[in-house]
């Protein structure tokens, strides 16, 4: 999708960074997906007037952040794409309440607040993305979930077009799923962390890293866990006695480490990846009677 030259004067206007044609490839941990314009948000305060912009000349739009969660079709997308920039987040620390721009890094959050002796987040530490995925998808690892410490959400909301200010006890965090709308945009958020010394939080940081480092694939290109965990089950364990580790579509391969990371071992396409996903499903779904649920976000044209 491409944004005309009269809409990229007036977005330059409202202090929108405009980057043409950029692959999306580039922008995920997958590292697929196609083509499209992407609108760099500089200033929270015109958010509002950018997505009536967009809304006036009919123009799809999608909003990424870290890229860490989400499986992107191939080829020439149909939606513009909107992002936070990430130079520079703002994180301010006022007694144990803890300020963060949605598109500060997850982990620099956790290490950030450390240094503050604030702790809590230790289990977050090794979750790839940014503050607002890890809102929206309520992330968790190791016992710990975003939603425990969250007070208040900024959010650009499209059902009243306005940036409001959610309250933590409005907002309902649960497995992997929050009740945010689809449309709404994290902006910044205010946490509230219990006090800890920094050596402890280390210490149970370095304990997170290494249960991690022994069970995932981390230096290969992924999304994480591909399925969510149905009740009480494990998606990992039950692909795994289905001997489907290494079982590939094209690139796309169910990782030999842990067997609900599905990675792009070179040059995967989403249609591939896709494929896989579905295969394993079926695979699933036969051997066990249980329809896995997607954990990672497909957009598809
Ligand atoms: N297991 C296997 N084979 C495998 C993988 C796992 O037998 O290939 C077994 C493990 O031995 C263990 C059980 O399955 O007994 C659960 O595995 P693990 O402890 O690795 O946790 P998980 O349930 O697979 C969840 C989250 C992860 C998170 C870890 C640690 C989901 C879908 N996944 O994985 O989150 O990092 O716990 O807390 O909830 C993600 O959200 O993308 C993600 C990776």
């Amino acid at each position: 999708m491409r944004i005309h030259d009269k809409a990229a004067a007036r977005l330059e206007e409202l202090g929108v960074e405009l980057r043409l044609g950029i692959s999306l490839s580039e922008h995920t941990s997958l590292e697929i997906g196609g083509t499209t314009d992407m609108l760099l948000l500089r200033r929270h305060e015109t958010i509002p007037d950018v997505m009536r912009l967009l809304q006036d000349e009919d123009t799809p739009h999608r909003f990424l952040g870290g890229g860490t969660n989400v499986l992107i079709a191939d080829g020439e997308l149909p939606w513009v794409v909107l992002h936070l920039p990430t130079s520079q987040p703002g994180m301010r620390v006022e007694g144990n309440a803890v300020f963060v721009d949605a598109a500060a890094d997850l982990g620099g959050m956790v290490t950030f607040c450390a240094k503050r002796d604030l702790g809590g987040m230790e289990g977050l530490i090794g979750v790839p993305g940014s503050v607002g995925g890890a809102l929206r998808m309520n992330a968790g690892a190791y016992g710990t979930q975003i939603g425990t410490y969250v007070r208040e959400v900024d959010v650009y909301r499209a059902a009243t077009g306005k940036i409001e200010t959610m309250r933590g006890n409005d907002i309902r965090f649960d497995y992997r799923h929050t009740s945010f709308a689809p449309d709404d945009m994290m902006l910044r958020v205010k946490l509230e962390l219990p006090s800890k010394p920094y050596n402890e939080i280390i210490a149970g940081i370095r304990v997170c890293n290494e249960k991690r480092r022994s069970s995932q694939p981390l230096n290969q290109k992924s999304a994480g866990c591909i399925f969510k965990n149905p009740p009480g089950g494990s998606a990992g364990r039950m692909i795994d006695e289905l001997k489907l580790k290494g079982h590939r579509v094209g690139d796309a391969m169910v990782s030999d480490r842990h067997a609900n990371f599905f990675v792009n071992a070179a040059h995967a396409s989403c249609s591939d990846m896709l494929k896989l996903i579905d295969e394993v499903r079926e695979r699933v779904r036969t051997a066990y009677g249980i329809e896995l649920e997607n954990e990672v976000i497909v957009w598809q044209n």
